[in-house]
């Protein structure tokens, strides 16, 4: 078990899924987590979770607000020096080809699955920098590796989560301070039982999904928690760049 007693992190979109069972994990390895989503009362479910205002503290978070983005900075500065650990893990999904995406897809895509890891890492970062410390986990996707069919603007701002991911570890490495993207494939949590409800028949439209897997089914959101607690603890001290593929062995075919 990797330890991270003494380490603050925090998450976003950490009131649903993967961010969740990130968070859980984060605080099981002894880590304080800062809890935020959009949705304070998904956040507050979080925390419920984690349980302890000793272990968490749940707050929102709108990672496409500079405003927001300012307030949770300026309130988790308050309470500790800098954070040891950031997990950028909100994120939305939008289906179609580029004839079925609209500008307006391509906006909000942009909006919160890139400009915010922008918004939230630019308030945390100077801070791990100055301490030469610090995990920063992303998460792209499956998509941000190799094309995923009708996912046209999903995949155009994965690829640039994969892009900044290593972007930023270049530039940061001298500082020490570590980033890292996990892909996964998919994995069972509600943005992707979601995604199974528009179309006509959701078992057939699962199965078809989960055969793009070779070890023949979905993730659970707890297999990537596993990883990010990895990334995060100082056993990872020598990984920064790089993509932690968690996807069945779909990239390997
Ligand atoms: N589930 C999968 O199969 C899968 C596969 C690959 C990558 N991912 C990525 O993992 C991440 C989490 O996915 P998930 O499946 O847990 O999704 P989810 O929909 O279950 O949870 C996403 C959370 O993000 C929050 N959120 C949405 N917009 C936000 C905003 N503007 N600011 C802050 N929070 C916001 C939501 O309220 C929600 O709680 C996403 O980045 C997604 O792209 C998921």
């Amino acid at each position: 078990m990797f330890d991270l007693t003494g380490k603050r992190a925090l998450v976003t979109g950490a009131g649903s899924g993967i961010g969740r069972e990130i968070a859980r994990k984060l605080a099981e390895a002894g880590a304080y987590v800062f809890v935020t989503d959009v949705d304070p009362a998904k956040a507050d479910e979080t925390a419920a979770l984690i349980g302890g205002v000793d272990r968490c503290l749940s707050m929102s978070l709108d990672v496409t607000s500079e405003p927001d983005c300012d307030r949770v900075r300026d309130a988790v500065l308050a309470t500790v020096p800098a954070l040891d650990i950031l997990v950028n893990n909100a994120g939305i999904g939008c289906v179609g080809k580029m004839m079925q995406t609209t500008g307006s897809d391509m906006d909000r895509l942009y909006q919160v699955n890139v400009r915010g890891i922008f918004n939230v890492t630019r308030r945390f970062l100077p801070g791990m920098v100055e301490r030469r410390s610090g995990s920063i986990i992303n998460l792209s996707s499956i998509g941000g590796l190799v094309a995923v069919p009708d996912r046209f603007a999903y995949c155009m701002s994965k690829f640039a989560v994969t892009g900044m991911t290593k972007s930023l570890a270049i530039d940061y490495a001298e500082s020490q301070v570590r980033v890292n993207c996990i892909c996964p494939g998919r994995v069972e949590t509600p943005f992707v039982s979601s995604r199974l409800a528009e179309y006509e028949d959701p078992e057939a439209a699962r199965r078809q999904m989960t055969s793009t897997q070779p070890l023949g089914r979905m993730g659970r959101p707890e297999e990537i928690g596993w990883a990010a607690v990895y990334l995060a603890s100082d056993e990872a001290a020598f990984v920064t760049g790089a993509e932690f593929n968690i996807d069945g062995g779909w990239n390997a075919g």
